[in-house]
């Protein structure tokens, strides 16, 4: 491929990165679009999702693609430092401002002067520093911890938070004119379950990386790589990326990852197999038939709830949370597909009161395990 050729590809992101950023889902490509857009205005941006799903990604090529590129990308984890720490981090503060301030500091703010600014956790921000952050979006001016004298500075906000900022503006943990002027452009980082597509793209930018770094390259088997794919990554990417750095830095010889080499909660989630090894269904080599075991419970249900209500359909539906209609409907199509649960209501349609004869039927009772509040 000729290099401009695939300078090009990498800036439309039509080859699954962007900026570094890997991905091929629509979400991502809307994203990298986005941040095409915006990277070169100086407008606010709040970056939301889940940890590990690349927020601070976003915000670096938000610096690099804008006029500010020369200029300097401070990030200030604000989740990190307690508070008092944090406006001096963010703000900086006069000697002998307080105790163990025995010299001037520069902020970060100063820092990032003709550059931009990172805050990430922005969520966890104290109501005294949100207003003095409000100021300096508003107009760039602020003063040092301990200080009279008012700097102006010229920086771009990018924040990020994991948190819902929505949800804390709504318990008055956060104020709600900051979080409208932060959120400016909104840009949401899809979780790794969402975009489960990209995956394999994702394990192999990933080993490229590793190998980058001095590690052996390896690769992944189709069977591994399924596996990889179905898990829900509650860590998202970042997960991702330390399982494939464990499985290098530990790896076998053979430099293949394969699926008996994967952890074992990957394979089979603890709570999963807990959960199977209590069921009662008997899986056999041509495994069960689903839809079937899902009528029989759903009848077991049914079952429990007209027993419970004395056969009154009224009552069965209030206790099972659905229209009257939708469970006359049910009983209607299990009679006509001739359900067992059509078998105990006696084929007498219709009829209050039958049953009596599911509580008279010991095979029922013994079925009527569901616990009904
Ligand atoms: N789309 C992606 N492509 C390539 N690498 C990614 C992607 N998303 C995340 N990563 C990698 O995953 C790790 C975590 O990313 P990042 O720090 O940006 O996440 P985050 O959203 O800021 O997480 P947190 O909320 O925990 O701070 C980093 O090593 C980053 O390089
Ligand atoms: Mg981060």
């Amino acid at each position: 491929m000729q290099e401009q050729e695939r300078a090009t590809q990498e800036r439309d992101g039509t080859d699954g990165v962007f900026e570094g950023i890997v991905g091929r889902h629509p979400s991502m490509l809307a994203i990298f679009e986005v941040i095409r857009r915006v990277a070169p205005t100086d407008a606010t941006v709040l970056i939301t999702g889940e940890s590990g799903t690349g927020k601070e990604l976003v915000a670096a090529a938000l610096h690099r693609l804008s006029a500010r590129a020369a200029g300097r990308f401070v990030p200030v984890h604000c989740g990190a430092i307690p508070e008092d720490l944090l406006e001096s981090e963010m703000f900086g503060h006069e000697r002998g401002a307080f105790t163990g301030a025995v010299a001037n500091r520069v902020g970060r703010f100063k820092l990032a002067d003709g550059g931009s600014i990172f805050l990430d956790e922005i969520g966890e921000m104290s109501p005294k520093l949100q207003v003095k952050l409000l100021r300096v979006l508003e107009d760039g001016r602020f003063e040092a911890v301990g200080s009279v004298v008012t700097q102006q500075v010229d920086v771009r906000v990018i924040a990020a938070t994991n948190r819902s900022l929505e949800q804390a503006v709504s318990t008055r943990h956060f104020r709600e004119d900051l979080f409208y002027r932060l959120r400016v452009v909104p840009i949401e980082m899809p979780p790794l379950r969402r975009r489960r597509e990209d995956i394999p793209l994702l394990i192999e930018a990933i080993l490229v990386q590793l190998a980058a770094r001095g590690l052996p390259r390896f690769t992944v088997t189709n069977e591994a790589s399924e596996l990889l794919q179905r898990y829900p990554w509650p860590g998202n990417v970042r997960e991702l990326r330390n399982v494939l750095e464990q499985m290098v830095v530990l790896g076998r010889p053979e430099r293949v990852i394969d699926a008996s080499d994967l952890p074992a909660h990957l394979v089979a989630p603890r709570h999963l197999a807990e959960a199977a090894s209590s069921m009662p269904w008997q899986f056999g080599p041509a495994g069960i038939d689903f839809y079937r075991e899902m009528e029989a419970i759903e009848d077991r249900i049914i079952a429990q709830a007209l027993h419970l209500s004395r056969g009154n359909k009224k009552e069965a539906a209030r206790l099972l949370r659905v229209n009257r209609t939708t469970l006359l409907e049910k009983l209607k199509r299990k009679r006509a597909q001739g359900s067992p649960l059509a078998a105990l209501l006696g084929g007498t349609p219709a009829i209050d009161g039958v049953p009596a004869a599911i509580a008279a039927d010991a095979t029922a009772r013994g079925a009527l395990d569901f616990a009904v509040a």
